[in-house]
């Protein structure tokens, strides 16, 4: 893994941003795998920006997404799909045709099958982008015995109910997702990761150093051969 450990997330997001700049212009009609949370959030600025000032242009570019919540209609305050058009779609020029969303109210089943046909159709995923949570997960797969393969529905630990209830102040939070699978994340070509503040502490920590294990879900990019780990200090403290 390439570990960078900058001074600040509005660093991390230029760092990363710069990647992408770079890489959509060096290949316009690229797939990118996109992450929701707090951390990509610097990151999508910077691509926004440098649309707005015209040094870059997502109208070729297709994406995925990594989640979505269950039982929550598509264009809900918080649902995934909103949180990517506030965040970054909308600030762009991207052509929503080549935007594909995980459906969180489809039958889970058949939303795998169609999601790793659509992925596999567009030719797999340049570069996939990744937060981690508290527990060490990536997308929505919770820690657990096995490593899953393409996308499924999961329950939600208590330990992301927790991190992410702060978000829902009109209904309680969704207790279910539709995920990517561990597998479908690491077909992607290259993966980014960033991780911010201390209270990832540990779960870097276990990711970078600890066992391969499903009890830590994040540990698996050891095995992926082009990873790119962005931290700040606070997230880096236990390293
Ligand atoms: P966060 O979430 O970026 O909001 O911290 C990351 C994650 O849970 O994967």
């Amino acid at each position: 893994m390439d570990i960078r450990i900058l001074g600040s997330e509005k660093e991390i997001g230029a760092a990363a941003g710069r990647l992408y700049v770079d890489f959509i212009n060096a290949n316009p009609t690229c797939v990118l795998g996109f992450a929701t949370g707090a951390s990509p959030v610097p990151t999508y600025d910077y691509i926004a920006q440098s649309c707005r000032q015209g040094k870059v242009s997502l109208k070729g570019v297709s994406t995925f997404n990594l989640d979505e919540y269950c039982d929550l209609p598509r264009d809900h305050k918080n649902s995934y799909f909103t949180f990517m058009c506030e965040n970054l779609f909308s600030r762009t020029d991207i052509d929503m045709a080549n935007v594909d969303f995980l459906d969180g109210n489809a039958d889970p089943d058949e939303e795998s099958a169609r999601y790793a046909a659509a992925i596999k159709a567009k030719g797999g995923i340049d570069i996939q982008l990744l937060g981690i949570g508290r527990n060490g997960h990536i997308a929505f797969n919770e820690p657990g015995d096995k490593f899953t393969d393409e996308a499924w529905r999961v329950a939600l630990t208590q330990s992301t109910i927790d991190a992410n209830s702060i978000y829902f102040d009109d209904i309680p939070m969704p207790r279910y997702a539709i995920t990517m699978g561990i597998g479908s994340i690491m077909r992607s070509k290259k993966i980014i990761m960033i991780a911010t503040g201390a209270s990832k502490a540990e779960a870097v920590k276990n990711m970078i150093k600890g066992p391969v294990t499903p009890a830590c879900p994040a540990s698996i990019l050891q095995q992926h051969s082009d990873v790119t780990v962005f931290l700040d200090p606070a997230a880096a403290a236990l390293l």
